[in-house]
């Protein structure tokens, strides 16, 4: 089987010289479909940067990236975007949820672009919410919810469309430690059930529930091993509790 994500000697390179910053130098990597991909590394180590180029929100510099079989650079616009929509799910350290709106619309969001209609959208929004345990949030705005809730939020929007693969940046970032087992066990359940995950983490901790394990410095991988992963998540205590 062909690579899902297949990433040909890309490099990334910001702004002009002689102040340019390498972010990515001459990276190849293959992803195949219902992979659990931890990506770990320092700061400024080019993780977020080969996120978004996987994830069709930034372009390479020099090189190739096939996303399952099309050719990146090929692509229009609207095509992008739409495979954004349809075929990808984004999850965020800062959640980037709408301030004013309730769970319900934040997550029916991705459907409105979809063009689904008003009850379908209604009823597949709850679905997701449920299935992250919020159903008894659906009308809350994220003000009223705490960290966890609102990362819930977003990974219930994340999911909605039926997407094969889920990138997360730093997802777990702003959350306690009871939080982010709750939000990891998450991901763990989508990834069994045969989505396909990217997520970068700091935390080796959090790493070590993928089952291969990248490891970036300075705009290259330096490291790419397999991992036999926890099962379960054992939950630690809450932070300072
Ligand atoms: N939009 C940008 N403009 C200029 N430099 C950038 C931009 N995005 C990232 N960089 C630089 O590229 C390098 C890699 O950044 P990034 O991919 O965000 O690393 P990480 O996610 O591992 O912290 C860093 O040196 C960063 O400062
Ligand atoms: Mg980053």
């Amino acid at each position: 089987m062909n690579a899902a994500l297949d990433v040909k000697k890309i490099s990334k390179i910001y702004g002009e010289p002689p102040n340019e910053t390498i972010a990515l130098k001459n990276v190849s990597l293959q992803i195949k479909e219902g992979e659990f991909v931890a990506i770990i590394g320092p700061s400024g180590s080019g993780k977020s940067t080969l996120m978004n180029i996987l994830g069709l929100l930034d372009i390479p510099t020099s090189g190739e990236y096939f996303f399952e079989n099309r050719k990146a650079a090929n692509l229009s616009q609207n095509d992008l975007a739409k495979l954004r929509n349809q075929k990808i799910g984004f999850v965020f350290q800062s959640f980037n949820l709408l301030p004013r709106t309730s769970s319900l619309k934040n997550v029916e969001l991705p459907l409105i672009y979809s063009g689904v209609g008003k009850k379908e959208r209604e009823q597949k929004a709850k679905e997701m919410l449920e299935r992250v345990g919020l159903g008894d949030k659906l009308f809350s705005t994220p003000a009223k919810l705490s960290g966890g809730q609102q990362q819930r939020v977003a990974i219930a929007r994340a999911l909605v469309n039926d997407p094969f693969v889920i990138f997360a940046d730093e997802p777990t970032g702003n959350l306690d430690t009871r939080s982010s087992s709750d939000i990891m066990q998450i991901f763990k359940d989508l990834n069994n059930e045969g989505r396909t995950i990217v997520l970068i983490t700091h935390e080796i901790d959090i790493a070590k529930l993928a089952s291969r394990i990248l490891t970036m410095r300075d705009g290259q991988i330096v490291s790419d091993v397999k991992n036999r992963p926890k099962k379960q998540i054992i939950k630690s205590k809450r932070k300072g509790v």
